[in-house]
């Protein structure tokens, strides 16, 4: 071979391998150009600015002694409860989050007010909600202002919360009856947080041992093949057998409520955390794939109210179930492995931008102060159909700085 030839063959070559290592640098560049796109930090302040102007405007129609439930748009109808109510912890939790992300002042205040009014639920032993109640308002005032006060309001809480743990059903009841029913219901994987805390607190293992007790309970009896839950199991309050498995807010007794599936699937994650046991990923993760690959998720990822709804596609979505599930998705994303990292973070990711949307955004001084449209609270009772919810707002807020911060 010639010189001329040798080094035009080694120059082709050169230009070969050249093409190859541009190709791989732009097509690289395309994938990941191509790959969802990232939301921004400007506009999840502003999102959060939106929430704050509108939770300033609620606490203004608040009337005294009251915690806000829901809105009705077409009556302009604001609705309240008292502080018993099972929601009553998620508005100063919300504010309590817009405070420290936005540093203001009054929705400090704010939160502090109403949360005179949440204190005495410390004692109530007639329901399961004081996880709900007092872990997502003083756990968070506990965390960024830690008080020997508020530690107490924690610790006679998880007391409470205790007293509804029964040893031969393994579980903590959700709901009183008059007979030998006693009835859990998957939400009430939401309260164990609080009894983990109360043991690291306190040195005393009784509450985790109990949380630990309820979640493999559940883990047995709410569970169906498919990994979707039942929303209610009814044991035997003397001999710890199931009596039934039904539903009480979903479509059907073997229907997958949404709401549902999203309690579980948050309550076994913080399982997880507080554990490290690798069964409550594995039940976390099934939980996330039942609902992430189900046929009837839509593209936007705010599921239908329930899974199997019988009118999909016309059926009404619920807003708050994104929320939790998005909050959730984004902790479990960092517990997995690369490919259900991308998966569960790109789940959440859409629901997100899909929740600050327009269709669920509500509009500045429109919605009742409320932060999210479209919530589903109890259909088969035709109550809170397709309005805000606290919840909604609370799960939002929180998947917003999940996904800011991490
Ligand atoms: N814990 C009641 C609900 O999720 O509606």
């Amino acid at each position: 071979m010639r010189k001329k030839e040798i080094i035009t063959g080694i120059l082709q070559q050169v230009t070969a391998n050249l093409t190859l290592v541009v190709f791989t640098i732009v097509t690289a560049g395309v994938s990941s150009c191509a790959g969802q796109k990232k939301i921004s930090g400007d506009s999840i302040t502003a999102t959060l600015e939106l929430a704050a102007a509108q939770y300033r405007d609620m606490a203004a129609q608040l009337p005294e002694g009251r915690f806000p439930k829901t809105y009705y748009p077409k009556e302009d109808r604001f609705e309240t409860s008292g502080s018993e109510w099972w929601v009553s912890g998620f508005y100063p939790g919300t504010l309590l989050y817009l405070h420290e992300e936005l540093n203001d002042p009054q929705l400090r205040e704010e939160a502090n007010r109403i949360m005179e009014d949440l204190e005495k639920e410390q004692y109530n032993k007639t329901t399961h909600d004081l996880g709900f109640m007092m872990f997502c308002s003083f756990g968070h005032l506990n965390r960024l202002d830690p008080r020997p006060e508020y530690d107490e309001i924690l610790m006679t809480s998880a007391r409470s919360l205790a007293t509804r743990f029964n040893e031969k059903v393994g579980a903590i009841r959700s709901w009183d009856s008059d007979d030998d029913s006693f009835l859990v219901i998957i939400d009430n994987m939401m309260n164990l947080e609080l009894l983990f805390w109360a043991s690291e607190f306190s040195g005393d293992p009784t509450y985790r041992n109990i949380a630990i007790t309820h979640a493999n309970t559940t883990m047995q009896h709410h569970f169906r093949p498919d990994n979707s839950s039942y929303h209610v199991i009814n044991y035997n309050e003397n001999t710890g057998e199931v009596k039934e498995k039904r539903t009480a807010q979903g479509a059907a007794d073997e229907s997958a409520w949404a709401r549902g599936q999203a309690w579980g699937l948050y309550g076994y994650t913080v399982m997880y955390r507080e554990t490290k046991e690798q069964k409550y990923l594995d039940q976390a993760i099934k939980i996330a794939d039942f609902m992430l690959d189900h046929s009837h998720m839509p593209q936007d990822k705010i599921p239908y109210w329930d899974y199997n709804a019988p009118n999909i596609p016309d059926a009404l979505r619920d807003s708050s179930a994104g929320a939790i599930m998005a909050s959730a998705l984004l902790e479990l994303s960092e517990y997995v492995d690369a490919g259900k990292k991308k998966k569960y973070f790109s789940t959440a990711e859409t629901a997100i931008k899909t929740l600050m949307s327009d269709t669920y955004l509500a509009e500045k001084g429109s919605n009742g102060g409320f932060i999210l449209k479209h919530g589903v609270g109890h259909l088969p009772e035709n109550s809170e159909v397709d309005v805000p919810l606290t919840y909604g707002d609370y799960y939002f807020v929180e998947a917003l700085l999940r996904y800011k911060n991490r």
